[in-house]
């Protein structure tokens, strides 16, 4: 008899970019990529969809600003993001890894890393995350901010806390830096997101294969 074969171990994958940089339609593409090759996914994203994210949300969206008061402080959004992703490892991330599944995630924590090290000190961001799950592979869609400012408006989207070219920017800066260092938070990958849907959907199906060829199935 034939002994059953052993399943892969469950991969931890994230997307990042600048607004407009097509993180949210690649994660379905990706998702339905890794379902193609047999594998169990789950699709999720951050800020989560948990109170915390639900928070989040709304604060992006200026939905708790006043008149003549003070936008809602760099640091405490910092605290918040994380807060939020302890919330959704400990809810969704970790129990989905430990049941097999895979988990793609739209953002993780070089979100925090680029956006947040705009408002907020970098080391101190950086303290926030310690001891966290560092991914398996994340890869960074790099797309100039004019192109991703298009995308955004031909989509309609809301206009958002960080939305300015200036913010996008020193953001794209940061996540590029990043991408650069040493692997601190993991492997990561950076891609050119300019072309269409299809192209970038191909280039990162091809990181992810190689990145399965890598792991093999454990024996
Ligand atoms: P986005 O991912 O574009 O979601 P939506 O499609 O709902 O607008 O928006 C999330 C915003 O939150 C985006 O501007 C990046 C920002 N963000 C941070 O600043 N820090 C973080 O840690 C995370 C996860 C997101």
């Amino acid at each position: 008899m034939t002994p059953p074969r052993p399943s892969p171990r469950a991969l931890f994958i994230v997307l990042e970019g600048i607004d407009g940089s097509g993180t949210t339609t690649q994660l379905e593409l990706l998702a339905g990529h890794l379902r193609a090759r047999g594998r169990q996914v789950l699709p999720t994203r951050e800020p989560s969809g948990g109170p915390i994210g639900k928070l989040l949300r709304g604060i992006l969206l200026g939905q708790h600003d006043t008149v003549g008061a003070r936008p809602v402080d760099g640091r405490v959004m910092a605290l918040l993001f994380a807060a939020d992703r302890r919330d959704h490892l400990a809810r969704e991330i970790e129990p989905a890894l430990a049941a097999g599944d895979d988990v793609v995630s739209d953002r993780y924590v070089l979100s925090s890393l680029a956006y947040q090290a705009v408002e907020a000190d970098r080391p101190w961001v950086e303290r926030l995350a310690d001891g966290i799950r560092t991914p398996d592979l994340t890869i960074l869609l790099d797309v100039p901010i004019a192109v991703a400012a298009d995308r955004r408006q031909r989509a309609g989207r809301p206009t958002e806390r960080y939305d300015a070219d200036g913010t996008q920017e020193r953001v794209r800066e940061n996540y590029r830096r990043l991408a650069s260092e040493p692997a601190r938070w993991g492997k990561v990958t950076t891609l050119d997101a300019s072309g269409t849907v299809q192209e970038v959907h191909a280039a990162i199906a091809v990181e992810i294969d190689r990145l399965m060829d890598r792991e093999g199935p454990i024996s």
